[in-house]
């Protein structure tokens, strides 16, 4: 788990979190119907490395693209490629900037054109879940009242919690200990400690919350068919509270 000791690491990875924010308003606005989903990685590929930093997931265990892009029934790590987004479509699009050794990581779910109730309400449910559990991420609390935090949030509005992927820590890498699972108990799990980064994310399915792995090894899916939505943020925990590092400037 990184912790932040001095000035010039908060203010690499204050960066790396600013850029991945900018990075994701963009993206965000090319979520209609028509766009392929290569175009997606193209914009945010060519966007990060503008400001010389660097797609995060590129390369990562072999992930062959900067963002993943997971539609409908996919939960996370869907490959960019020639598919068309349509109106009514689920997008969650994930993305890992690394700026100077220093990484952050974001997710967020959009319904493209609209016209998707359930596909709406799974997406304010699990972006819910998300900041039910960074108000948890304070020195001296537990990984498990984050996870308790996020899956009662779930739960209580007739959705799954995904158990196979979780939270991490990050910060000088893209994926650090420890686990932050979407479930569990308050009070159990390790102490957070001030000044370090964690990066939450809820995955919450429409029905049921089994995931199985296509045949290209990366693409997560629900084994009903049901809808699934993914946010996650990139979190500096300090004495004032938690700070989210990926969070755009226009957001509340
Ligand atoms: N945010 C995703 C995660 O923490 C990152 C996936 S990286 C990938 O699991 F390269 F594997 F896609
Ligand atoms: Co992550």
């Amino acid at each position: 788990m990184s912790k932040l000791v001095n000035e010039d690491e908060v203010e690499k990875i204050v960066q790396s979190g600013k850029i991945l924010a900018e990075v994701i308003r963009e993206i965000k606005k090319l979520i209609i119907p028509g766009v392929k989903t290569s175009f997606l990685d193209e914009v945010a590929t060519n966007l990060i490395r503008s400001h010389k930093a660097r797609p995060a997931f590129l390369d990562y265990k072999g992930y062959p693209a900067s963002i993943c892009v997971s539609i409908n029934e996919q939960v996370v790590h869907g490959i960019p490629g020639e598919r068309i987004i349509k109106r009514g479509d689920l997008v969650s699009v994930d993305i890992g900037v690394e700026f100077q050794g220093f990484y952050t990581d974001a997710a967020f779910s959009v319904v493209a054109g609209d016209n998707n109730p359930v596909a709406q309400r799974l997406i304010e449910v699990t972006e819910k879940s998300l900041y039910e559990g960074i108000k948890r991420a304070l020195p001296g609390n537990r990984i498990g009242d984050i996870s308790h935090a996020v899956q009662e949030t779930i739960e209580s509005a007739g959705f799954s919690v995904v158990r196979d992927f979780v939270g991490h820590g990050v910060g000088r890498a893209l994926h650090e200990a420890p686990q932050i699972p979407n479930f569990g108990k308050k009070g159990r799990g390790e102490i957070i400690e001030e000044g370090v980064v964690l990066a939450i994310e809820p995955m919450a399915n429409e029905k049921g919350y089994q995931v199985e792995i296509l045949d290209d090894d990366w693409t997560v899916i629900t084994k009903d068919g049901g809808l699934s939505a993914h946010f996650e943020h990139t979190v500096w925990v300090t004495k004032e509270g938690p700070v989210i590092l990926t969070r755009g400037e226009d957001e509340e």
